[in-house]
């Protein structure tokens, strides 16, 4: 084999490595990557599709769900990203990586309710078979219904928020979903089983 064969050879293998870890990362709307220790607004990459993603009263009760704003305005709240790790000490960094369990919790956001801000999976909507997301701490074991995903879609930048949290618990089964929108009575609510909904991620104070 030629040295120029060769070299080019090792040049592919690393670029491909280099793309594949780069890959691993959750990218912002800036292309840097999101870091737990910051906090972001989550909003759809598609307009047409609500605002940043804010808690919503659906039924003037609690606990508040997880959903969108109506416009394209600043509002909404900012979420932090907590990874899920299953040991305190092997936590190397502070990047969010791409299908790895994490919980999702609305940051600095204080309301009447006695729930957390942070996301959980609830109850599968009768009237439209999808599984709302709500707020608050899952207290059975494993909190399963508080660790959600993000993963890739075909473009940079831009993911889909799951719900399969098979890193927590591999031998568990569990029926995954992507979340998406739901419009009811002029809301839009965050919900699993539907058609997913595009989003990216932008840092607070840019
Ligand atoms: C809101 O609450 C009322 C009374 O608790 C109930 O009858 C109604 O079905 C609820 N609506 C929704 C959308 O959950
Ligand atoms: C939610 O309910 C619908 C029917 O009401 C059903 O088709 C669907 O499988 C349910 N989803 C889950 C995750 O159980």
């Amino acid at each position: 084999m030629s040295m120029k064969l060769y070299a080019s050879l090792t040049f592919v293998v690393w670029l491909f490595m280099a793309t594949s870890s780069l890959a691993q990362y959750v990218l912002d709307t800036n292309r840097e990557r999101v870091d737990s220790d910051d906090e972001y607004y989550i909003r759809p990459a598609i307009t047409d599709n609500g605002g940043r993603f804010t808690l919503i009263n659906r039924n003037r009760s609690c606990p508040l769900y997880v959903g969108l704003e109506n416009t394209d305005t600043p509002l909404g709240y900012p979420v932090k990203f907590t990874p899920f790790s299953r040991n305190n000490n092997d936590d190397d960094d502070d990047d969010i990586r791409v299908n790895r369990d994490l919980r999702v919790a609305f940051d600095e956001v204080s309301t009447t309710c006695v729930q957390s801000t942070e996301w959980r999976v609830g109850e599968n909507d009768t009237r439209s078979g999808r599984r709302l997301i709500i707020t608050g701490r899952d207290e059975t074991t494993g909190s399963y219904g508080n660790y959600f995903r993000i993963v890739e879609t075909e473009n940079v930048g831009i993911y889909n928020i799951q719900w399969c949290p098979t890193e927590v618990c591999p031998t568990c089964r569990f029926i995954c979903g992507t979340g998406g929108i739901l419009r009811e009575n002029g809301r839009i609510l965050f919900a699993l089983d539907g058609t997913p909904l595009p989003v990216m991620f932008q840092k607070k104070d840019d």
